[in-house]
């Protein structure tokens, strides 16, 4: 395979670029004297983000007391980093074409581990909260690249996984790289928070020596996106409930956040209960 990652770094027409008005809020929130309406003013120029980050702020996800029916209103009401999480995520959705059955898989494994993410976040790791569901929902965004490079052999990957090869184990035998490598590059490209870097770089690899070095609050979150991405392969993706899949990490993923399987079990229904409602969310 001659595929390169430096090759998809140069490409320019490989990398999605971030979707432009989340690159434009993202430029925003750095502006110090930045104000409710400017950020709104921006939002607005895309009404399909409008009426989905509208949908979502009126969901028992994000449960605001009040109905939520402006773009004005959503920024005070949720705050600027919500809402910039949000943003991220909603414009993320457009990079899923959804033509073929492995983007509607990955999209759903995404959503998935982002749902995932957030429940555990308000369980076990407050400070992992505000950042855990658009993590989780970008974490695998490495994939989508791959598989849009190339289809078939991708395909021929996640075929393996179906029978328990871990995709990144088949990656690098295929591409020399994997994923998360694509996934760090992205993260650098689009300037998204440090954070993100060790949540998406890392989560296949709490064994080393770079997630024990994390600073607490990076660690937590790469944790909670290792556990959440296990519990969605177990628990969420169709027809795939109850089997035991590879997920390299998810003991050292436990003892980060001191918690143990019981405590996990007791969350794995409403974790279910959460993506089933807020699948149809990201639809419009
Ligand atoms: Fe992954
Ligand atoms: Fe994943």
């Amino acid at each position: 395979m001659t595929l390169q990652l430096h090759e998809l770094v140069t490409s320019s027409c490989t990398l999605p670029p971030m979707p432009m008005v989340a690159a434009r809020v993202m430029r925003e929130l750095m502006n110090p004297d930045t104000s409710a309406d400017s950020l709104s003013k921006i939002i607005e120029t895309d009404q399909a983000l409008v009426t989905r980050i509208l949908k979502i702020a009126n969901s028992a996800f994000y449960g605001c007391a009040r109905k939520v029916g402006s773009i004005q209103l959503a920024v005070v009401v949720l705050g600027f980093n919500t809402l910039k999480n949000l943003v991220i995520a909603t414009s993320t959705k457009s990079l899923y074409h959804q033509q073929s059955e492995a983007e509607q898989t990955l999209w759903e494994h995404s959503l998935g581990v982002g749902v995932a993410s957030h429940v555990l976040a308000i369980a076990f790791s407050p400070s992992a909260l505000e950042q855990a569901f658009t993590a989780g929902l970008l974490h695998d965004l490495g994939k989508l690249v791959l598989y849009t490079k190339e289809p078939s052999t991708y395909t021929g990957i996640l075929a393996k996984q179906e029978q328990g090869v871990a995709c990144h184990i088949s990656e690098r035998e295929a591409f020399g790289f994997t994923h998360t490598d694509v996934g760090s590059v992205l993260v650098e490209q689009w300037n998204l928070p440090e954070n993100f870097e060790a949540a998406i770089g890392l989560h296949h690899s709490l064994d080393t020596g770079k997630f024990r070095e994390l600073k607490p609050r990076a660690k937590a979150l790469t944790a909670i996106i290792n556990l959440a991405d296990g519990i969605t392969k177990q628990l969420l993706v169709p027809g795939n409930e109850g089997v035991e899949a590879p997920t390299e990490g998810i003991e050292i993923a436990m003892e980060t956040l001191a918690i143990s399987k019981d405590h996990i079990d007791g969350f794995l229904s409403q974790i279910k209960e959460t993506f089933d409602a807020e699948k149809n969310l990201f639809t419009v």
